[in-house]
């Protein structure tokens, strides 16, 4: 048989994201010592870019399982002296019982995934966070209940969390408005799969406006520092502020997947405001992923 993997949120059916979801949150309250069903088994973890945050809730999450999780940085393992991917996935997955990937390459991502025997998860592409997004509508559910026919609004660069919370839009039924400056639109392919869930705007005013959820990102990911300067320049107008978080819904919530830049995309005032949830959004990395490594080998 062969593995199911996580590349991409869509991978998932909607009701078994749901069940994820739901599942994240049942753990987050019941979890115990005593739940161990990942006992004995083992997670490699392939880091080619930074992480605090995925690398640390995939590693005491499997713990918390009764697993164990493996850190290679791709840069001290022989992948980072031209080792193919496809060979190290072979050998990986003889050894191991599910690989985690971060990388800035998808393509490659699903060329391990061919080549494994056992479930692959992204922890971070070029094109998408799935991971994140599980822990998003968690936080987004504890907060507010069901996010179905609810807006979210997306504000500043359309990258990979974007593409992931469009992707989230459709599967949870929600309609994600999305303010990205032209030079910096979502993926064309994940445009494809939103439908009428998404609306492509301009203007972040017009995307907030009562909105129940404002969510932004870095304006400069990993990989593109060579670019950071002339981004802070395009996306200035798109900056998560006082004035734009008073257009939207009374009882809408922030959300950034971290790690934040104040003063560039969120100011400090929304950062660290009322309205923000992106503390318990981070712990809920734990738990979502705690509940996909179930999914995905208990
Ligand atoms: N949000 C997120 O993925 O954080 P890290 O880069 O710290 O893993
Ligand atoms: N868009 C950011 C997310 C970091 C978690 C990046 O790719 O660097």
């Amino acid at each position: 048989m062969t593995a199911r993997h996580l590349l991409k949120l869509s991978d998932l059916h909607a009701d078994e994201a749901r069940r994820i979801v739901g599942r994240a949150t049942e753990l987050k309250s019941s979890h115990g010592p005593d739940h161990r069903p990942l006992l004995g088994r083992t997670l490699a973890m392939l880091f080619a870019k930074s992480s605090t945050r995925t690398r640390v809730s995939f590693e005491v999450g499997m713990a918390k399982l009764g697993g164990h999780a493996l850190m290679l940085a791709t840069a001290q393992t022989q992948l980072g002296r031209e080792e193919p991917l496809a060979d190290t996935a072979r050998v990986l997955s003889r050894m191991c019982d599910a690989i985690m990937i971060r990388n800035d390459s998808q393509a490659d991502q699903e060329e391990l995934a061919q080549q494994s025997r056992v479930p692959v998860i992204n922890g971070l592409s070029e094109l998408h966070h799935p991971c994140q997004l599980l822990a998003d509508v968690q936080t987004w559910f504890e907060h507010r209940g069901d996010p179905s026919g609810k807006v979210a609004a997306w504000i500043g660069d359309g990258n990979n969390v974007c593409n992931s919370w469009i992707e989230a839009a459709r599967l949870f039924g929600f309609t994600l408005r999305a303010a990205t400056p032209h030079q910096y639109r979502p993926d064309p392919q994940v445009l494809k799969f939103a439908g009428k869930s998404l609306a492509l705007v301009d203007d972040p005013a017009a995307a907030v406006a009562g909105a129940d959820l404002v969510v932004t990102d870095t304006w400069t990911s990993m990989g593109r520092e060579a670019e950071r300067a002339e981004r802070i320049q395009i996306l200035a107008p798109f900056q998560v502020n006082e004035a734009l978080m008073a257009k939207a819904g009374p009882d809408a919530v922030f959300m950034h997947c971290l790690p934040a830049h104040r003063g560039e995309e969120v100011t400090a005032g929304v950062i660290d405001g009322p309205q923000s949830v992106v503390w318990d959004e981070a712990e809920n990395r734990l738990w979502a992923q705690m509940a996909l490594l179930e999914f995905l080998l208990a």
